[in-house]
């Protein structure tokens, strides 16, 4: 796989396959199509911010080796970087570049199986587009055969009519592919070495060159600049949510949903318009999902709803109900039956059975048993400016609106706050904790107080 160049048209610091659509990087998707190919070896050849391309492989793809091409000399000069390891790349190789993210597995497969059965040394995949420009152009001769490949810059003009262009997949016999690059010059237009040219060395050492169409055009399209970017992501979009509505979700309004390719969603869950779901997020049956909803590495139970909410590294139970307006931090895990309602706020705290945080809490740090009713407004206090601490609240507690929870501290079963209290000392299992000061009612004070005030006003 080819991912040494700049992507100069990017106009970034980022190196260009590193650029994410649906959420992953460009080369993501064909490093996973090209994996599923089970090949002996695959290298990544790298050379431009390489170390940034090295540190994803290593993380999300250990079995690509990275080759390092220093100079970024052209096509041909990247696939040379692995002569000293050619003899790990088996008896063919597939060549491909790291910037076609639509390209699926079963058109490399195709490629693959045309290799070994057409007995050919070499295989050119290509497509039949309306607008070539920008390619390189396949020049067959009166009987369909491959004569060679030009590129755009070096085109004349009746050659630039032809609308059959190289896709830059191609499999070759390992031995003949690494003696004719010895023979590839820069004499062209770029000054670079072409790939492309090895079409004629085979052709010239009177060895045929098979040529495969692919069938959807679209699978090998390039991305070199933004606009690029944003017309693939598109395209994969509706990849991705196709490949969903398949499996049985509903998705109302498909263009309006950004969802990544790993996402799992079971049958019957329905993804309302609006809705961001990515990284390892696993969505169980018969869900309500959104509107307006971003949910990223997170398990959602069966039968749980969700609206407007944000959602990170939690794992909810199921037939939940969350939203408006909600925030479930990482490490919130919730059991079966949970309400989080309102505009409320979850950080690193378990829910259990049966529990409700209806409105406007901010809840961290804390275990919340089952049954358990936080009154609006609660707030555990878990930083004390130093150190984060816990709340434990028991089960069939009650918790009374507008109750600051001063953490470290523990709320014991069958327990009741009372509302407006600051709680900063345990309250034992059955007791009822009040902390205000008593409520004085003054006899008539209320009209007093208007008769003042009118007075007041009437003389200003
Ligand atoms: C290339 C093909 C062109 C084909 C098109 C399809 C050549 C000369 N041209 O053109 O016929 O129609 O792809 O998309 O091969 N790369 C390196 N090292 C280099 C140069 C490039 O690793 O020195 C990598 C790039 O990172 C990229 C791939 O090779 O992933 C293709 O290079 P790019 O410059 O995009 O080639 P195109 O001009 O698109
Ligand atoms: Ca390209």
């Amino acid at each position: 796989m080819l991912a040494a160049g700049k992507g100069k048209r990017m106009k970034s610091d980022i190196p260009k396959v590193l650029h994410n659509i649906c959420y992953q990087p460009i080369i993501y998707y064909i490093l996973t199509s090209a994996f599923k190919l089970n090949p002996k070896n695959l290298f990544v050849v790298i050379g431009h911010k390489a170390e940034k391309i090295k540190e994803f492989l290593s993380s999300n793809f250990p079995g690509a080796i990275p080759v390092i091409q220093e100079n970024q000399l052209g096509t041909a000069h990247a696939v040379s970087m692995l002569k000293s390891c050619s003899g790990e790349l088996g008896d063919t190789c597939l060549v491909m570049p790291g910037d076609i993210p639509l390209i699926s597995y079963s058109t490399l497969r195709k490629v693959a199986n045309t290799m070994e059965q057409s007995g050919n040394p070499a295989v050119v995949l290509t497509a039949l587009v309306d607008n070539p420009y920008g390619y390189g152009r396949v020049i067959k001769d009166d009987k369909s055969n491959i004569l060679r490949i030009v590129e755009e810059s070096d085109a004349s003009e009746s050659e630039k009519k032809i609308n059959e262009i190289n896709s830059s997949i191609y499999c070759f016999e390992t031995k003949p592919l690494f003696s004719y690059l010895e023979k590839i010059s820069s004499k062209n237009s770029q000054n670079e070495f072409y790939l492309t040219d090895i079409i004629e060395n085979f052709i010239g050492a009177k060895q045929k060159v098979s040529c495969i169409s692919v069938q959807d055009s679209f699978e090998i399209e390039g991305i070199n600049d933004r606009v690029a970017l944003a017309k693939l992501e598109k395209i994969m979009q509706s990849k991705i949510n196709e490949t969903l509505m398949a499996g049985g979700v509903t998705i109302r309004d498909p263009g309006t949903c950004y969802i990544s390719a790993e996402v799992e969603i079971s049958r019957d869950t329905v993804v309302e318009p609006f809705c961001f779901i990515k990284g390892k997020t696993k969505i169980g049956n018969a869900c309500v999902i959104g509107p307006f909803t971003q949910i990223t590495d997170s398990i959602i139970g069966d039968c749980t709803k969700i609206y407007n909410s944000v959602i990170i590294g939690s794992i909810v139970g199921k037939a939940n109900n969350i939203g408006p307006s909600s925030y479930l931090r990482p490490g919130t895990q919730t059991s079966e039956n949970v309400k989080i309602g309102a505009a409320c706020e979850i950080k690193k705290s378990r829910i259990r059975k049966n529990s409700k945080v209806p409105h406007l809490s901010y809840i961290g740090d804390a275990d919340i048993g089952e049954n358990v009713n936080i009154g609006a407004a609660t707030v555990t206090c878990n930083f004390d400016g130093f150190f984060k601490n816990k709340t434990v609240i028991g089960d069939n507690v009650f918790i009374g609106s507008d109750t600051m929870l001063v953490a470290p501290v523990k709320i014991g079963k069958d327990a009741i706050t009372a509302a407006g209290s600051v709680i900063s000392v345990d309250v034992p299992d059955n007791s009822l904790a009040i902390e205000r000061s008593k409520q004085k009612n003054i006899e008539n004070g209320a009209l007093r107080f208007r008769e003042k005030k009118e007075k007041q006003k009437k003389e200003t």
